[in-house]
């Protein structure tokens, strides 16, 4: 059953006005239809009192030669009672003892309204007319009584549809800022421009979001200082660790204690990105004037070239010719937004490439916008996973790599608040392999 409220109220109003239409069609069909035989009796009236006031003769004298009535209007018949008309075939013969006064009378399987009247002259007439005649005389005139229903019903129907329509547009509205709002942080409905029955309803669901927003908050800043107690002991047991590691044991120890400064670096890596995490979803500031995109990616490959170099990957920037293009690339974000973007998808690359692999940083300037590129020689990301690597904590099995599953989400949550764009794809699409991730910024 369709539960829409548009569906229903134009169904019961189109219902409504069919039954109204009907009604009031049927009423305007009799009164019209009983109207026009009076006004045919008014006229078998009007007939006799004529005859009478000009004295007329009756002469026995058929409708025509064929003996038929030449038109519909000509069949109404005047004619003495009493009197044979044996050449008459058209006009009934009439029983002489009829009364004054209007009456219906049988006559071979006919039916005949008839006016009877006594004449000054005392010649006693009929005025008649065949029912069927009658009738169809009178369902003419009432027929086209129902010409403007039948006009109006269907322009009623299309108006209310078309009424109800724009009094929803409002819902529609919401619905649709609502549904865009998706994946970014709720913010409020407008409150204004809304109908009466409506605005409770949106003042309702903005309480609500407020209520979610703080409890999320809540939880964030929770998650915030649970992350930031953890770090200060797991720098001790870093530390403690490594001494370990440097005092004199067996090689089994030996073993055993490298996996266990391996679980440490892992566990303070996720503490580090959950706390990124959670600053950046929570960070509220403005979008900072602009930094400087060539001298970023320098320091990010001065940087990350150590780390690059023991995993056997060739990184570089600009090798694709554009950075040399474009010196000077600003866009607006803060330096650490920037630093935290581009560190995060450089190390991913360096991770998920295998060794003997390159990867390759590059920017340019692309209309209003910066378009900044890093791409790897890597296994890529499959299409189906491409919406998914973005949600926290999602790692795609089997790449035998440690990690978070934090470190796009953090990318993604960075752009949307930069008002930048973010996209996957296979740095080799013929082969369908490296991935390349484009980020573009708006120019600052
Ligand atoms: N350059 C890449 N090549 C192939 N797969 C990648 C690449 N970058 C990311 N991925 C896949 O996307 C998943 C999500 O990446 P993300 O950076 O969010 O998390 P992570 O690298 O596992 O952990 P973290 O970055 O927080 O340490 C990874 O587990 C990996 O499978
Ligand atoms: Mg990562």
């Amino acid at each position: 059953m369709n539960v829409s409220l548009q569906f229903r109220l134009s169904f019961w109003l189109s219902c409504a006005i069919v039954a109204v239409a009907v009604v009031a069609g049927t009423f305007s069909f009799v009164t019209a239809f009983g109207e026009a035989n009076e006004l045919q009796d008014d006229i078998l009236r009007q007939v006799a009192i004529l005859a009478d006031r000009h004295h007329a003769t009756f002469t026995e004298e058929p409708a025509n030669a064929e003996g038929s009535f030449p038109s519909i209007e000509n069949r109404v018949f005047i004619k003495p009672l009493g009197r044979a008309t044996p050449h008459d075939r058209v006009t009934p013969e009439l029983p002489s003892q009829l009364s004054d006064g209007f009456q219906d009378i049988q006559l071979h399987d006919r039916s005949y309204r008839i006016y009877v009247k006594t004449l000054k002259s005392g010649t006693r007439v009929a005025v008649g007319q065949e029912v069927a005649v009658r009738d169809e005389i009178a369902r003419d005139g009432a027929l086209r009584t129902l010409l403007p229903f039948l006009i109006l019903m269907p322009i009623l129907l299309l108006l209310a549809r078309d009424i109800i329509k724009k009094m929803f547009r409002p819902l529609s509205r919401l619905a649709k800022e609502l549904d865009e709002s998706k994946g970014r942080t709720v913010s409020a409905l407008p409150e204004t421009d809304l109908p009466e029955e409506i605005r409770p309803f949106v003042v309702a669901i903005n309480r609500l979001f407020a209520r979610v927003a703080e409890s999320v908050s809540v939880q964030r800043r929770f998650i915030a200082d649970a992350a930031h107690e953890l770090r200060t002991p797991l720098t001790a047991l870093s530390l403690q660790a490594e001494r370990l590691n440097e005092s004199e044991m067996s090689s089994i120890a030996h073993k055993r204690s490298n996996d266990l400064r391996g679980g440490i670096q892992r566990t303070r890596h996720l503490v580090d990105q959950l706390l990124t995490y959670t600053r950046v979803q929570d960070y509220k500031g403005v979008v900072e004037p602009g930094v400087m995109v060539n001298t970023s990616l320098q320091t990010l490959l001065e940087d990350l070239f150590p780390l690059a170099q023991s995993a056997g990957i060739d990184l570089g920037v600009g090798q694709g010719g554009d950075l040399d293009a474009y010196p000077d690339l600003w866009v607006s974000a803060s330096e650490t937004e920037l630093n935290t973007v581009l560190t995060n998808l450089v190390m991913n690359a360096i991770h998920y490439t295998p060794r003997g692999g390159e990867v390759d940083l590059d920017a340019r300037e692309d209309g209003t916008s910066v378009l900044i590129t890093v791409s790897d020689t890597g296994p890529g990301i499959p299409l189906e996973e491409r919406e998914r690597v973005f949600d926290p904590f999602y790692r795609i099995l089997g790449t035998g790599q440690p990690g978070s599953g934090l470190g796009l989400s953090i990318v993604k949550s960075i752009c949307d608040r930069l008002n930048a764009s973010i996209r996957l794809d296979y740095a080799n699409a013929q082969r369908e392999t490296g991935l390349m991730v484009s980020i573009r910024m708006p120019k600052s």
